[in-house]
């Protein structure tokens, strides 16, 4: 799929988590890992799911809280809590997985990963190993002119068609 601007991101985000929640059947969290060079739009993509999730507060980047939680009040969506983590500061700092996972741990890692009430999205995540039991789906967003991203999904059959799937 091909993004024109930040709002083109925001409508797909929308779509796509629609998608990736209907295919989802694991007993425990729905863990999407976001891929991309800096500043190619993985935050943009959370923020664009404030409509559909009918999320009050406004989406920040978490990049120096490493996670941010919100509310999803959309009735319709089986899940409660929207998770959001950016993990650019670990993987920079060249820290080890067993370092990662403790730092991690001190956020309550696996009780999210384990309670299928949870969306968790991570940005800067695809090689740590602690989010491969959630089967993670991965969106991989990549910058091809000034405003155009190319937005790829593994695993995944998108509908972004007005029917109803
Ligand atoms: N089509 C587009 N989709 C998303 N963002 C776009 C698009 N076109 C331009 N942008 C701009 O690209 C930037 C994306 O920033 P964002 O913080 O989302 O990147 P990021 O991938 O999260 O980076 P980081 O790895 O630093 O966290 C924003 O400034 C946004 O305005
Ligand atoms: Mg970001």
């Amino acid at each position: 799929m091909i993004s024109k601007n930040v709002k083109e991101t925001h409508k797909l985000a929308g779509q796509i988590l629609k998608n990736l929640i209907l295919q989802h059947k694991l007993n425990k969290a729905l863990v999407i890992i976001l891929k991309g060079e800096l500043g190619t739009g993985k935050t943009e993509f959370v923020k664009g799911l404030k409509n559909f999730l009918k999320i009050k507060n406004n989406i920040l980047s978490p990049t120096f809280v490493l996670m941010k939680v919100y509310d999803i009040n959309n009735a319709k969506v089986n899940f409660k809590n929207l998770y959001h983590f950016d993990l650019y500061r670990l993987i920079e700092g060249k820290l080890k997985e067993k370092d990662i996972k403790e730092a991690l741990n001190t956020l309550n890692i696996y009780d999210i990963l384990n309670n299928k009430e949870n969306i968790v999205f991570v940005e800067w995540g695809e090689n740590i190993k602690m989010f491969k039991e959630n089967k993670p789906y991965v969106i991989e967003i990549k910058q091809r002119a000034n405003k155009d991203r190319e937005i790829q999904i593994n695993n995944l059959k998108v509908k972004t068609q007005k029917s109803n799937p």
